[in-house]
């Protein structure tokens, strides 16, 4: 008769084999815990986890010493994340649920890997509320370039658009011209040298433009990230939210 302590070493054990969770660090946790509790083990917490949606426990922290286990949603994975979100502890990331029938680096149909994110282009030009709630139905969000590879499949993908330039997921604060926060949800985004020339330009008096799309070459509009407002139609870039691969092409 193996002792407790036993069987959860096997489940330990049989956890990581089917790849259930990954440690990862550093990573970007964005916003607190979304619950504490009190656990014996790494694998309790894990069970404790994967109690909840992949939405509302992406991963959890534990702390062996006095057996804290921490629960949180929203990892915010990849390059130039915010530095004050990162942690150094011993996250253990939730996998996505769909992985094993795609392989490590494959995406769900219709998405392809660049930059280590699944991205998928749609075709139809359309308004900004309206690209998100399509990505939105294929559970993904509208793309957010934060590195310079990120930036590189998007102007990628605008390139092959028929409109040659594609929506993103960032959104001007409305309090705080020039802030950008990210569809991500995974903080405000760098925009530094991200900018067409004379962009962002906020349209003039009257004009609210607090979106942003990526032009790629060859259009008599300058390359690069231009400010619109939400009502212009431009074809929606959509990632997934989770699966995030660093190491896959
Ligand atoms: C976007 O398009 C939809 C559908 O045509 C419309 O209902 C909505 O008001 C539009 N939103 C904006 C901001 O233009």
């Amino acid at each position: 008769m193996a002792r407790p302590g036993a069987v959860l070493l096997l489940l330990l054990a049989t956890a990581s084999a089917a790849g259930r969770y990954r440690r990862l660090h550093p990573v970007s946790l964005h916003g607190p815990a979304v619950k504490t509790f009190s656990a014996t083990s790494a694998v309790s917490c894990g069970l404790r986890c994967e109690a909840h949606t992949p939405q509302q426990c992406s991963g959890f922290i534990y702390a062996p010493d006095d057996g804290t286990c921490r629960l949180f949603s929203g990892d915010c994975r990849g390059p130039a994340v915010v530095s004050s979100q990162q942690t150094t502890e011993h996250y253990m990331a939730r996998s996505v649920p769909s992985e094993p029938a795609v392989g490590r680096c494959g995406c769900p149909a219709g998405f392809h890997r660049c930059a280590g994110r699944c991205l998928r282009q749609l075709d139809l030009a359309v308004n900004h509320t309206t690209a998100e709630s399509q990505c939105a139905a294929l559970g993904a969000h509208l793309a957010v370039p934060r590195s310079d590879e990120e930036n590189q499949c998007a102007a990628a993908a605008a390139a092959t658009a028929g409109t040659k330039a594609v929506w993103t997921g960032l959104i001007e604060l409305p309090a705080m011209e020039g802030v950008y926060t990210g569809a991500d949800g995974c903080g405000a985004v760098p925009v530094q040298g991200r900018w067409a020339s004379l962009q962002p330009d906020d349209g003039g008096p009257g004009v609210a433009e607090d979106r942003v799309l990526i032009m790629s070459t060859g259009t008599v509009h300058a390359a690069g990230w231009h400010d619109n407002p939400a009502g212009a139609r431009w074809q929606p870039l959509c990632q997934l939210a989770l699966g995030y691969r660093p190491g896959c092409p």
